[in-house]
């Protein structure tokens, strides 16, 4: 049998700040995500706060989710702000080129985003197009936005019925610009972002936290050229005159290559392994684009936004393929655990990650039928739940003894056993993430937990009798949090100051 996996976790050692952005969110005009996710217009029978859907606000609220990215993705690089404000019926209409090449009546636009961030709590991450824009357009939005007092952009924003300026701080300087954001080269787009950065002014006390398209999932070139555009940041942070403060990245979860991404439903073992392996390579990529960073910028300056990440599977049969609908199982559920527990360790030079897509997109919070309207919570959605007493609170290091358990798929090696911690800023309360990918074993964890005589407050668990599991209308709750007390002791005997924790996690679970 395996000997238990054991670690030590320093409780009284905090080491940094572990944002609750990390725990951020991605809405786009892509398929069901806008419309017919957040959106139903005020006339749905689906009951709604000016047109948004108020079950899928609660649901996310539960969440307290940070921050919400739109437009896109892809669709950002088309989007062009102004056919959206105005009298809904006045605006014109486009065609979404990226997605299922539908027409979009615009009638989701800049106040009906603000709306929603606003109903959400949350705060709003506007991703702006360098694609097909100008400067002078992207320039005018933050104006329309964030300006108080008199210019012409404020003029049109009040003429709209918003009279006060919007706070935003989260921007993007294009999306993907290396693709579907214009097909750039890393030195093209670099002059780029320094240009429109430029003209993206903080107006008044808002101050905009400029994030520059960065690359695709291993392309370390791309991310060296644009530090190489910042150029050396001093420590000194009077000296930072960096026209961008933080870079994204994107890295999506499939079980092989992009043409052969694997089904959602009915994967077979070897599937389930290989996006075991593939979800935790996001922890080599972010440890290499941090060492590119650290070169250019020692003290961590400028910021590692991971705007997009999550599974991407093929379209459930019998959907629109330009609409990326999927379903999500327990396996879903543990790349984000996994997922989170690697953000933890790097939430040094991570300032943000956004999971793609919200409702009915890709590795989605919220699914909802098309034809009865009901809403589903995905697997994922609990594990945003039960991670959220990590938001802003301090990182403490996992320190496993001995060798780790590892397997290897997808010509990677992975853990068997991940974890994370983060203790409260007053230090009086802890919340401990733990996860066994093993598909068939349970796996026993010894934690033992330093800095004063811990207590277990609450333990709950996100598991299912298949890793292929998954909720509908019909079993909303087949993959669902239980209370896991049973699952934990205290090991007598320990003397000191702390207490040894047993964990014994069943196959394919998170807690
Ligand atoms: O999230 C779906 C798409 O994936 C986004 O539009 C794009 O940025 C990425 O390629």
């Amino acid at each position: 049998s395996t000997q238990p996996t054991s670690a030590v976790i320093n409780l009284d050692l905090p080491q940094r700040t572990v944002s609750r952005h990390l725990y951020g969110h991605f809405a786009e005009h892509l398929g069901r995500c806008i419309y017919g996710g957040f959106w139903v217009g005020e006339d749905s029978e689906i009951p709604n706060t000016r047109g948004i859907r108020q079950d899928v606000v609660d649901a996310l609220k539960n969440l307290n989710i940070p921050n919400l990215r739109w437009p896109g993705g892809c669709f950002a690089d088309e989007y062009h702000w102004r056919d959206g404000i105005g009298p809904r019926e006045q605006r014109p209409k486009m065609v979404n080129t990226h997605w299922g090449n539908v027409v979009e009546n615009n009638h989701f636009g800049t106040h009906e985003f603000m709306d929603l961030c606003d109903l959400l709590e949350a705060e709003p991450y506007i991703a702006g197009n360098v694609g097909s824009g100008t400067v002078r357009e992207m320039s005018e939005w933050a104006e329309y936005l964030t300006r108080d007092g008199d210019s012409p952009m404020v003029e049109l924003r009040r003429a709209n019925g918003r009279e006060e300026p919007w706070k935003v701080k989260f921007w993007g300087v294009g999306n993907e610009n290396w693709g579907c954001g214009g097909n750039m080269r890393a030195e093209a787009y670099a002059d780029l972002a320094r240009q429109y950065s430029t003209y993206l002014r903080d107006q008044g006390d808002n101050k905009l936290y400029r994030i520059a398209g960065g690359p695709n999932v291993d392309d370390f070139h791309w991310t060296e050229t644009l530090m190489k555009s910042v150029g050396c940041v001093s420590c000194n942070s009077m000296g930072v005159q960096s026209p961008y403060q933080a870079i994204s990245l994107h890295y999506y979860t499939m079980t092989r290559e992009w043409e052969n991404k694997g089904k959602a439903l009915g994967f077979s073992d070897d599937e389930y392994y290989r996006t075991m392996a593939n979800s935790q390579h996001i922890d080599t990529l972010l440890t290499r684009h941090s060492t590119i960073m650290d070169h250019y910028d020692p003290c961590g300056t400028i910021g590692l936004v991971l705007d997009e990440w999550g599974t991407w599977w093929q379209v459930e049969e019998g959907t629109n393929p330009g609409f990326l609908y999927q379903q999500n199982t327990m396996r879903d559920a543990l790349v984000a655990s996994t997922h989170f527990d690697i953000f933890n360790k790097h939430s040094k030079r991570l300032v943000m990650a956004n999971i793609a897509q919200t409702v009915n997109v890709l590795q989605a919070m919220i699914l909802t039928d098309e034809e009865s309207g009901a809403l589903v919570l995905t697997p994922t959605y609990h594990v945003f739940e039960m991670n959220k007493g990590h938001h802003d609170q301090q990182a403490v290091d996992v320190e496993f003894k001995g060798a780790r358990e590892r397997l290897e798929a997808a010509d990677k090696r992975f853990n068997v056993v991940t974890a994370s911690a983060t203790v409260s800023t007053e230090g009086d309360s802890a919340l401990i993430s733990l996860s066994n990918v093993s598909l068939d074993e349970s796996r026993v964890v010894e934690l033992d937990l330093r800095g004063r005589s811990w207590e277990v407050g609450e333990a709950r668990i996100l598991t299912s009798d298949s890793a292929n599991d998954h909720n509908s209308p019909v079993v909303p709750d087949a993959v669902a949090p239980r209370d896991f007390a049973a699952g934990v002791s205290v090991v007598e005997g320990t003397a000191g100051s702390g207490v040894v924790l047993r964990v014994e996690l069943p196959a394919h679970s998170f807690a």
